[in-house]
């Protein structure tokens, strides 16, 4: 089962499941609004009771959430609903799971560090260290908070039957998103400012999709884990990658500080994630973030804009 499967992530996660023949009942907000506690236990109900016929382990896979951050952090009804959809929804959720004897994959983010890096380590290289899944949490923001306490509320609910999957920097073809966003203003102006001092790991939905039913389907211990597109840029170079892409000069993008780019939501300078524990569960690590951005261009050629279009 898919929830939030309108969003980048729910969509590539049904389409997926779909094209492998699996039985999948992927559900839309209007379909099921997590939020509602009895709907979501007709659902659950209704899919666990179904799936368990078979021989298809049940899980439902989490990709709902209020990602609207700025909001969050500007707007008390954003607020609001941030905390119903990120913190309340996935307690009812993997307590349904518990219930009926299903496990949930519950997808969470980078903003629940405090994006200063891990105290303390270096990476194997010698470079700066990604975060572990048991480095202290620190969130910055209203997004971060909720998503954090969801987190919890799915351990303390499924605590047998939970995987809880922090990732970043996601982009799909479905709705807006950073990449569509550079390709139109590629477009619009000669030079872009683009900020270069925050750190992190482009992932594209349909490779954490992916690892995400790799992660189903396997028979990882309980626990949260890791996974976004390996490697490690800025903002400024996952920019400049899609000018490449386009064709266009890289060098018209040029890189700003976050204090230049001042936003509602403060964002982690460093949002990077380390893979060990996701590799250590025997789960196939994301390909490098760059040669998934030109997948995904040939996949969704429309990201590029519509010139791009073949
Ligand atoms: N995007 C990123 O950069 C990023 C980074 C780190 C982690 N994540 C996490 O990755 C996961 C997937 O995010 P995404 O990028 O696919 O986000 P997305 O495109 O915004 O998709 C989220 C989906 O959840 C739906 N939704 C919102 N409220 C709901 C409700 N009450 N009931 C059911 N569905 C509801 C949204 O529907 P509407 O559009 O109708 O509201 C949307 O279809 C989320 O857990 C997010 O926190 C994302």
């Amino acid at each position: 089962m898919v929830t939030g499967a309108g969003g980048a992530l729910g969509t590539d996660l049904a389409g997926l499941l779909r094209a492998d023949g699996e039985r999948v009942t992927a559900l839309t907000r209007a379909e099921l609004d997590i939020t509602d506690a009895d709907a979501v236990e007709r659902a659950v109900a209704a899919w666990a009771g179904a799936d368990r016929a078979g021989d298809d382990p049940a899980v439902l896979l989490n990709a709902a959430a209020f990602t609207a951050v700025d909001l969050a952090e500007t707007d008390p009804d954003a607020a609001r609903a941030a905390h119903e959809v990120n913190t309340v929804a996935p307690g009812l959720l993997a307590a349904a799971c518990a219930r009926h004897g299903a496990r949930i994959v519950h997808v969470s983010t980078d903003y629940v560090f405090d994006g200063a890096g891990p105290a303390g380590r270096s990476a194997p290289d010698g470079g700066r260290a990604g975060y572990e899944p048991d480095d202290p949490t620190g969130p910055a923001g209203v997004y971060g908070r909720t998503k954090e306490a969801g987190e919890q509320r799915v351990r303390e609910a499924a605590p047998e039957a939970h995987h809880v999957v922090r990732t970043a920097w996601v982009y799909g073809g479905t709705g807006a998103n950073f990449v569509r966003t550079m390709a139109r203003l590629a477009g619009e102006r000669d030079t872009l400012h683009v900020v270069d001092d925050q750190h992190g790991s482009p992932t594209w939905s349909r490779d954490l999709a992916v690892g995400l039913v790799a992660l189903g389907r396997s028979g990882a211990a309980p626990g949260t884990l890791h996974a976004t597109g390996g490697g490690v840029t800025t903002w400024c170079g996952l920019a400049r990658a899609v000018f490449e892409e386009l064709g266009a000069d890289p060098e018209r993008v040029r890189g700003c500080t976050t204090a230049e780019f001042p936003r509602p939501a403060p964002r982690p300078a460093w949002s990077v994630l380390s893979p060990a524990s996701w590799t250590a569960a025997g789960l196939p690590a994301l390909r490098p973030w760059r040669e998934a951005l030109s997948a995904a261009v040939v996949r969704h050629p429309e990201l590029l804009g519509p010139a791009a279009v073949r």
